[in-house]
C-alpha cells in the first residue's frame, strides 16, 4: 500500500530553521529515511509539504481514496486548526501526528493539540526519528516485513 507523509508550516525549512530545537535534517533527509523504511514493509511513500492550511485539508481529503496511513506534522497548526482537525475527522485513513520537539517542555500555547483526539496516536519529541517511529506503526499495522 502506499502512505502519505504530510508536513505542514515551515516544514520546507528544516535543517536551516531553529536547528537547536529541530535538528540539523532536512525534509529530504526526513522523506529519505521514511522511505527506507518503508521498503522493508513493501509499503510506497508519497511526500508532501505546504504551508497552507486549505492545501494540507485538500491533500488529507484525497489520501481517502489513495493511501493506507499518512505521518503528519501539521506545524503550528496543530495548536489552531479547528479546520484540519474537522478534515482529519471526515476521512477513514489512519493519522499519526509527529512532532520533531518536544511540545510539552517549550511554551505553553503549544501544548495542546487540536488534532491529537481525532489521531490514531501521537509521537513526540523524538527528533526527526519520530518519522520512522510512525513508518514502523503503519508498517506492522498494515503488512508483513520482508526479510
Ligand atoms: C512542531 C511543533 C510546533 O509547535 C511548531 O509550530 C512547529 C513544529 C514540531 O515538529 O516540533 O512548526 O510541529
Amino acid at each position: 500500500g502506499k502512505i502519505l507523509l504530510l508536513n505542514g508550516p515551515n516544514l520546507n525549512r528544516l535543517g536551516k530553521r531553529e536547528p537547536d530545537i529541530y535538528g540539523k535534517e532536512t525534509l529530504d533527509d526526513v522523506e529519505r529515511d521514511v522511505r527506507k523504511v518503508l521498503q522493508r514493509y513493501s509499503h510506497e511513500l508519497d511526500a508532501k509539504q505546504s504551508n497552507h492550511e486549505g492545501e494540507l485539508i485538500d491533500w488529507l481529503h484525497d489520501a481517502n481514496d489513495h493511501y493506507i496511513g499518512v505521518i503528519f506534522n501539521p506545524g503550528a497548526y496543530t495548536h489552531t486548526s479547528i479546520a484540519l482537525r474537522d478534515a482529519i475527522q471526515s476521512i477513514n485513513v489512519p493519522v499519526i501526528e509527529v512532532h520533531i520537539s518536544n511540545v510539552h517542555s517549550r511554551e505553553s500555547f503549544r501544548h495542546t493539540s487540536l488534532l491529537a483526539p481525532v489521531c490514531q496516536g501521537q509521537i513526540v519529541g523524538l527528533g526527526t526519528k519520530g518519522y520512522q517511529m510512525a513508518a514502523i506503526f503503519l508498517g506492522e499495522r498494515n503488512g508483513e516485513e520482508k526479510n
